[in-house]
């Protein structure tokens, strides 16, 4: 029944704007309207990452509950840890709309929201009121008109630090004009610097872009040794557009979904060369299958967004628990059993 009410809900969401859409699965979910069946978990599914404790490694990447207002529901959806954000220091609008596109035939998405938030305050409010749940992440952001974007990453993580369970330094959104340039080497060690000065006990997580060529990941790799960042999460979304079908495919913005899967599991794999750090591998996860790929690329946790505009909330728990018959099938008796274990296919 919750299975063909979310169906007819997914087909009446596509019939409107998509950022309509969105916001109405977001009430939809305050309202309880969504699949509940609480975190997915096994003795195989069980892992650690970066010291937090997750009963299952399927998590709800940054971007989807941007304003941390779904925090509690999405706890109970079936995901292992969830990452909202991205927050800035100050609220702002956003760029203009129309900025969210459905690529249908593609299995895919195009945004340029550019880092629309209620602002730090507002969001960390929220995150220190939240009850028990899963582990709870904040992707922290940059304003667009800041003098000093390396600056505004200290300022969130300040705020927010004691209420998170780990915070994310994303410099890979292509949405905000030159923020993907403090992925470079002495950009990123001066940002995360600052950052780690004022992290407290919290972990500090680096989220990068598809688009980086095999020296700038070895230079992003060097970093966050150095740094001491606890958790790798590749990728963001790309500015690549290959072998796309729908009408959309020439907007501007960061490509997400299905066409991602290959580029985003190729930098995951290549970075698990060159790290011990534990690595986040997102990008086009649909299915169970894909999530056992990325963890056998090299992940210890995998994220996913684009895919739920597709499939609905449902398929949490149906990826989770397909995960865990595969690791059965393969014979590993946890996830971390699995991690980087087909790593060369990839490279
Ligand atoms: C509408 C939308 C908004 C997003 N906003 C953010 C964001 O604020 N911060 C971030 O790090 N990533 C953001 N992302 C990227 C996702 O977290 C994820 O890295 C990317 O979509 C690839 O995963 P997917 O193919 O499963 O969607 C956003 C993605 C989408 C589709």
């Amino acid at each position: 029944m919750t299975a063909l009410l979310e169906r007819l809900g997914l087909a009446g969401l596509h019939k409107i704007d998509p950022e309509a859409a969105h916001g109405l699965a977001i009430r939809a979910l305050q309202m309880g309207l969504t699949p509940t069946p609480g975190p997915v978990t096994s003795p195989r599914l069980k892992t650690t990452l970066a010291g937090l404790d997750l009963p299952n490694p399927v998590g709800l990447a940054a971007g989807f509950d941007k304003n941390a207002t779904a925090i509690a529901p999405l706890s109970r959806a079936g995901f292992g840890f969830i990452e909202v954000g991205a927050a800035t220091p100050l609220p702002q609008p956003g760029n203009p709309k129309p900025r969210l596109f459905r690529l249908t035939e593609d299995r895919a998405a195009i945004n340029r929201f550019g880092f629309n938030n209620e602002g730090m305050e507002a969001i960390t409010a929220r995150l220190a009121r939240r009850g028990a749940g899963v582990p709870v992440g904040l992707n922290l952001g940059a304003n667009k008109t800041s003098t000093d974007r390396a600056a505004d990453f200290a300022k969130v993580m300040t705020v927010a630090r004691d209420h998170v369970d780990f915070a994310t330094v994303n410099v890979s959104s292509p949405n905000t004009e030159k923020l993907r340039d403090l992925q470079g080497k002495a950009a990123l060690a001066a940002l995360l610097d600052g950052v780690m000065d004022v992290r407290g006990a919290t972990p500090v997580f680096l989220k990068i872009a598809p688009d980086l060529t095999p020296d700038e990941i070895e230079d992003v790799a060097d970093v966050a040794n150095s740094a001491g960042v606890a958790a790798i999460i590749a990728t963001n979304t790309t500015l690549g557009r290959g072998g796309l079908k729908s009408s959309h495919k020439g907007e501007a913005g960061g490509l997400s979904g299905a066409p991602l899967f290959d580029k985003s599991t190729r930098v995951l794999a290549r970075l698990s060369t060159m790290t011990d750090i534990p690595l986040v591998g997102v990008g086009g996860i649909a299915t169970a299958e894909h999530a056992y790929a990325k963890i056998r690329a090299g992940a210890s946790a995998v994220q996913l967004y684009t895919a739920l505009v597709y499939g609905g909330l449902s398929m949490v728990s149906d990826i989770a628990t397909g995960l865990d018959g595969l690791l059965a099938r393969d014979g590993f008796a946890t996830v971390a059993d699995a991690v980087g274990t087909n790593k060369e296919d990839w490279l």
